[in-house]
């Protein structure tokens, strides 16, 4: 049993900010960094970015909790800096980098959103976020955290998700302790993908959280936080 760690880094999912992870603010015991992620657009600068925050706030070495795209930051903070990552919470994200064609995808919403805004995107991306079962102030609350995103935000990601690399070979490297959630209903990374990374990290489990789709921390936030607290007390 290691001590309890003192920082939980959250880095927030596309297109959104650390709004989403206003639930999280619960799961008592730890500090929680949550900061909103500037336009930028590799995954090495959100990375840089990222580390930049635990220097500002003075801390060597933190969980790292990437949500979607902002496990995708855990993965390039990996390369960058292995050693200040204290633990690893993935939430429905995964290692593997775009094929051609999710690629493609991208660069074609890049374009989309220079021309009509990120409105499009938002519609297109949101019946992805919840289940259908989901209350509606939950989806009226996603779908302003989603609105909010500025346009060369939007665009700068995207373009950071087209070109990250594959982080297949990476994961057998870290072996701190991980979590790897996912929704059991989510649609973009799936229980599979979540039971694969477990499988390629040495010392993780992977848990998929029922009636739950890509946003489980906010669907299903109780149940969440909890798998949370027994990662960390078992740490
Ligand atoms: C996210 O939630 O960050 C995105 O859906 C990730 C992605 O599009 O690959």
């Amino acid at each position: 049993m290691h001590d309890q760690p003192s920082t939980i880094l959250w880095l927030h999912g596309f297109p959104l900010s650390s709004a989403i992870f206003d639930d999280q603010r619960a799961i008592p015991g730890v500090r929680h960094l949550m900061p909103d992620f500037l336009a930028l657009s590799s995954m090495d600068d959100y990375a840089r970015f990222a580390l930049g925050v635990l220097d500002e706030h003075g801390v060597e070495r933190a969980i790292f909790a990437g949500l979607s795209m902002g496990g995708y930051v855990c993965f390039a903070a990996a390369r960058l800096a292995r050693e200040r990552i204290d633990g690893l919470i993935l939430l429905d994200t995964r290692e593997m980098a775009d094929n051609a064609d999710a690629r493609l995808g991208r660069y074609e919403s890049i374009e989309k959103v220079k021309r009509d805004g990120v409105g499009p995107v938002v519609e297109s991306m949101l019946p992805k976020m919840l289940t259908d079962g989901a209350p509606a102030e939950m989806v009226a609350r996603v779908r302003s955290i989603m609105m909010a995103s500025s346009p060369e935000y939007v665009i700068g990601a995207l373009e950071a998700m087209a070109e990250r690399p594959d982080s297949s070979e990476l994961l057998p490297s870290l072996d701190v302790p991980a979590l790897v959630i996912a929704g059991a209903e989510d649609p973009i990374t799936t229980p599979a993908d979540a039971e694969r990374m477990a499988r390629l990290l040495p010392n993780a489990r992977a848990v998929a959280i029922a009636n739950a789709a890509h946003l489980a921390n906010v669907e299903q936030a109780v149940t969440v936080n909890r798998e949370i607290e027994s990662y960390l007390n078992q740490r």
